[in-house]
């Protein structure tokens, strides 16, 4: 039997531990405030790879689906004569601070620079091993001290990258071959003392302020050779040397186990999909490959890049966009004429993004664009980018309960107001006959104080009508599964429905009146068994579900897919203004199957 002391310890104990563990999915570090201000930075890749282009003795690099930088282990080169490399090089054009202007230019605030990627080879002049390019330059290039006084004078922060795990050079390093031929803890443990400690050590003591290490793992630990005390220990060298600098969840340690780790980074041009409360960012492209690689040619465009920015900041993420600089220093034309279209949209609605946050209304809550917000002292703004400007001039925002003080576009500097209606849960805007930018309009909505949501309604989408969607419903079912869609969307995301199941909704008519309910759903079996009803208010309209058949999906492939087929379920006429529960009913006969998709209502 415990005493009651013991008891009382074990307690407090499971408290402490109960709250740190969920500070660990809530907190944001008081020293990443800087880095979600921030919203944009840029990504630097280059190295020896950059000399090689992508090319390797007239050989394109190994492996289709990969990157420039990793030439030295695709091609199988060795690496000593990988630095011949370094022939290539111009280092009288060689201006790291072209990089940082570029970067100021396209409006981001920091930029990480990879001062030792996978190759193992260091950027700047170190003292530890001689593969750097102090041993290689005469006179000796240092580019991370360049680029740490580039940024100084253009009010940048840096950061730096730093290949812990991998390290294609050291005897001792990890290399994917090990998998096959295998490392020893012991030696691996002497790359990690021997090269590692010391380098970061020297990084993070001779270059001043050091925004963030970036490191890339990007498995977790107990997969890889690397032990947690490693990784502590290097986390430990940077929280004692430099206190305020921020380390990602590369390290391979998650930001939910380990509440110290400042942001989680996400797949490669991986872009968010949910909001966190927690900082989080996705590393970024303009192509593919992050080494400067000549073969490339499938170019994002500034909308779609804009658009990566715009959703993460809607879901409290940032967005880092790469440059891969040739060997002269050079910044493919295609990089650098996005990056100063991106700063030019930003000059005008920066204050959309910089210091920006996630509205709590769900994701995809409207089908024009995203939302950010902001709120300070003196009000609560609401930035409504809007992708695709409605043809009917009208704007619709669903679940917002407070009427505006006043809306405008970012980009009137007189702040001229926009007409509006605010009835209840809908705030219908009405907007100028052109959008004022070509890749993405933002319209201020203005508050007193942060307005009360609610946050279960489906929204009125540009067109006028309501989307109901197994995703948007509300009825509660942790046995609901969506299957996605597949076949590049051929066959569209779905529900199979082989017993009754209800499906409910809540939508608010601003306009009343009669409308009409469509459903989609594909059904293969002959019975006149199953029905569905619809029901609204006091008025329900059922259908006996009828055979959707079949398309041919690929003409001469022998690909044939199941119908989703629109159905008018009838009319329903919305008497007043208000709000409407909907609710889907739908009852398969025996041994029938209704894959369900949408309802439609306008
Ligand atoms: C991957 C690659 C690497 C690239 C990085 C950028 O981890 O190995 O080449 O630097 O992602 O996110």
């Amino acid at each position: 039997m415990k005493s009651y002391s013991q008891k009382f310890v074990l307690i407090t104990f499971l408290l402490i531990f109960l709250s740190n563990f969920s500070n660990a999915q809530k907190q944001t570090n008081e020293r990443a405030k800087w880095f979600t201000d921030s919203r944009f930075g840029m990504f630097i890749h280059w190295g020896v790879y950059s000399g090689a282009e992508g090319i390797w003795k007239g050989e394109k690099l190994r492996n289709d689906n990969n990157y420039a930088e990793w030439l030295l282990y695709r091609n199988r080169i060795d690496r000593e004569e990988y630095v011949t490399l370094l022939e290539r090089f111009d280092w009288d054009e060689i201006n790291p601070e072209e990089w940082v202007i570029l970067a100021k230019n396209a409006g981001m605030k920091y930029v990480t620079l990879t001062a030792k990627h996978h190759d193992g080879f260091a950027l700047w002049d170190s003292k530890v091993g001689d593969y750097d390019l102090g041993n290689y330059t005469i006179p000796k290039r240092d580019i991370v001290k360049e680029l740490a006084i580039a940024c100084k004078k253009h009010g940048l922060k840096m950061g730096l990258y730093y290949s812990h795990w991998v390290d294609w050079e050291h005897k001792y390093g990890w290399d994917h071959t090990r998998e096959i031929y295998g490392i020893t803890a012991d030696e691996y443990d002497q790359y990690w003392q021997e090269k590692v400690i010391p380098q970061m050590r020297e990084l993070l003591t001779n270059y001043g302020d050091i925004g963030m290490i970036w490191f890339d793992m990007w498995i977790h630990y107990s997969n890889t050779v690397v032990t947690k005390k490693q990784l502590l220990q290097l986390k430990g060298l940077i929280r004692e040397l430099q206190p305020n600098c921020l380390v990602n969840s590369r390290l391979g340690l998650s930001i939910e186990e380990d509440p110290d780790i400042d942001f989680k980074t996400l797949g490669d041009n991986q872009i968010g999909s949910k909001k966190e409360d927690f900082p989080w960012q996705s590393p970024a492209t303009v192509a593919h490959s992050w080494g400067f690689y000549s073969q490339e040619s499938k170019w994002k465009s500034t909308t779609t890049l804009l658009k990566s920015l715009i959703n993460n900041a809607s879901l409290n993420g940032n967005f880092m966009l790469n440059i891969g600089p040739r060997a002269n220093g050079d910044v493919p034309y295609e990089i650098i004429q996005r990056m100063l279209e991106m700063g030019d949209w930003l000059n005008v609605n920066g204050e959309a993004i910089y210091g920006t946050q996630a509205f709590d209304l769900r994701k995809d809550q409207h089908d024009w664009g995203k939302i950010t917000c902001k709120e300070t002292a003196e009000d609560f703004k609401l930035y409504l980018h809007v992708y695709t400007w409605p043809l009917n001039k009208t704007l619709y925002l669903t679940g917002v309960l407070a009427a505006p003080k006043k809306v405008y576009l970012l980009a009137d500097k007189q702040k001229a107001g926009l007409n509006f209606v605010y009835s209840n849960v809908v705030t219908e805007i009405k907007l100028p006959a052109t959008q004022p930018d070509n890749y993405v309009s933002v319209i201020v909505v203005e508050y007193n104080d942060k307005p009360q949501i609610n946050d279960n309604l489906v929204s009125k989408t540009v067109d006028g009508g309501f989307s109901l969607l197994p995703q948007n419903q509300n009825t509660t079912d942790d046995n609901l599964i969506i299957n996605p869609k597949e076949r590049l969307g051929t066959v569209p995301a779905h529900v199979e429905v082989d017993g009754n199941k209800t499906f409910s909704w809540k939508i608010y008519v601003n306009e009343p009146g009669e409308k009409n309910i469509d459903i989609s759903y594909s059904f293969q079996n002959e019975s006149k068994d199953s029905k569905l009803s619809l029901s609204v208010a006091d008025k329900t309209i059922s259908q006996v579900i009828s055979q959707t058949g079949e398309t041919v999906g690929e003409p001469g492939r022998n690909y044939v897919i199941d119908n989703y087929k629109s159905n008018r379920l009838g009319q329903i006429n919305f008497k007043t203004k208000g709000f409407y529960d909907i609710k889907l009913t739908i009852e398969p006969g025996e041994n029938d199957k209704v894959n369900f998709q949408w309802v439609w209502i306008k």
